[in-house]
């Protein structure tokens, strides 16, 4: 257990620099294994989820090393095509490895994935979409057993919903497949993208990421790969959220700016003056601020869900009421029962919450139920009076690397006191 204590009231001012994307290199660090092959990923940040996936690697019998911010994987050893069950418990993003297994091997054995509880979150889009690859399944005693008995061939792929996890499982395992593949409805998410320009590092032939249509036409392996991992969306919308929620002014380096768009358009309706350089975005909130637009979250290009918590913890304070709707995940509101306890004014039907804005919020105990959850009540906490107190079983560290440090050197009084169990 992670105990966060927070002193509020100080304005986060000065500059800081985006951390490199834990749901980009997550998925691409399952598609090194696609050939054996040596790969270099910089800027990867050292996360939680980042360091489960090295031990998946790891379990398959890869050479994983980590030095700073690269992360070397040597895929040419890999000798086994089944995860435990704990490996896979460790986070959702486990399932990436289906795809490439079953690319590799030809056969795969997995469980099913763990991650944050944001509600149901099924697997049948992925199954679907290697299904339709040539993929069998059969699931006993909980393991899911997949195989490609006669390889995988190209096809025809329509997601029902374009969801991010089955777009990379099927865009990878394509990458094996004898002839062409379509992926239509295919998730258009910055971290997408970025997996296709790693997936051409190793060799495939594939356009169409970021457009709904992904086609795939095969691999001509290459021995060695060095790709650097793309700045964190999420991370930098915590950072650009913290100045606001406490009144304060950074400046976010790194960031890329067409990727935070949906946030910072919210953020200046809200009244922050923004500045969108092409290598960094500086933020000011020292007016007061008001409610935000309607915040309606969905596929890219809407309202990333992610950032949703985030954006809700800066309008607690922020005068008139701010509409939330949660259209991706169906229970994603842990974190607006907690604000209450901050002294927030929050009132929730189904998939919206609606948040007056309040004078004050006043330090108190709160739990983090998931990853973003834990970094809006860190927001909310900075931002209120006295003292707060996030417990938190580990999520934050899923994706945030050095979280703790980062807001110090903006001026936040926190500390981290850890509890053995
Ligand atoms: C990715 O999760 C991200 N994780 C999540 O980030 C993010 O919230 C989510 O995309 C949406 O943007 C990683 O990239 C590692 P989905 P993923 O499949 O791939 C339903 C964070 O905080 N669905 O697009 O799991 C599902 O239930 C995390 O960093 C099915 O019905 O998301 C959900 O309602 C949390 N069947 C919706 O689709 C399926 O087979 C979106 O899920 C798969 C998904």
């Amino acid at each position: 257990m992670e105990i966060w204590r927070i002193r509020g009231g100080n304005p986060l001012c000065g500059s800081v620099r985006v951390q490199g994307a834990k749901n980009s290199v997550l998925p691409i660090m399952a598609a090194s294994i696609l050939i054996p092959c040596r790969t270099e990923l910089i800027n990867c940040p050292n996360v939680r989820d980042v360091r489960a996936s090295m031990d998946i690697l790891r379990c398959l019998g890869c050479t994983v090393e980590q030095d700073g911010d690269v992360i070397h994987i040597d895929s040419r050893t890999l000798c086994r095509s089944a995860v435990p069950d704990a490996l896979m418990r460790r986070m959702r993003s486990s399932f990436t490895f289906l795809g490439s297994i079953l690319a590799r091997c030809g056969e795969a054995a997995l469980t099913r994935p763990g991650g944050c509880e944001l509600g149901e979150r099924p697997i049948d889009l992925h199954l679907e979409a290697l299904g339709a690859l040539g993929a069998r399944f059969e699931e006993t005693d909980g393991r899911i057993i997949c195989r490609a008995d006669k390889g995988l061939r190209g096809g025809h792929i329509h997601l029902r919903y374009p969801s991010v996890g089955a777009t990379e499982n099927a865009m990878i395992a394509a990458c094996a497949a004898k002839g062409e593949t379509v992926i239509a409805n295919a998730a258009t998410e910055p971290e997408i993208e970025d997996l296709q320009n790693f997936l051409r590092q190793l060799g495939a032939e594939i356009t169409g990421a970021g457009t709904s249509v992904i086609q795939i036409r095969g691999i001509s392996p290459v021995e060695r790969v060095g790709f650097r991992i793309m700045p964190d969306r999420i991370a930098g919308a915590t950072l650009l959220c913290a100045a606001a929620c406490t009144g304060g002014e950074i400046e976010l380096r790194g960031a890329v700016k067409e990727h935070l768009a949906p946030v910072t358009h919210a953020l200046r309706a809200m009244g922050c003056r923004l500045r969108e350089g092409s290598s960094a975005i500086t933020i000011s909130a020292k007016r007061a601020l008001h409610s935000a637009p309607l915040i309606e979250t969905g596929p890219n290009p809407a309202f990333p869900t992610d950032a949703q918590p985030l954006l809700m913890a800066v309008a607690l304070r922020a005068a008139g009421t701010s509409a939330f709707i949660e259209n991706v995940f169906s229970d994603r509101f842990h974190h607006a029962e907690e604000f209450r306890r901050l002294g927030a004014e929050i009132c929730i039907e189904g998939r919206t919450a609606l948040v007056t804005g309040v004078r004050e919020l006043y330090g108190a105990t709160v739990v983090a139920a998931d990853l973003r959850a834990g970094a809006a009540l860190l927001l909310a906490g900075l931002s209120a009076r006295g003292t707060t107190t996030v417990l938190d079983e580990g999520h934050i560290g899923r994706g945030y690397e050095a979280l703790d440090i980062q807001l110090r050197s903006l001026g936040a009084e926190l500390e981290i006191l850890h509890e053995m169990r």
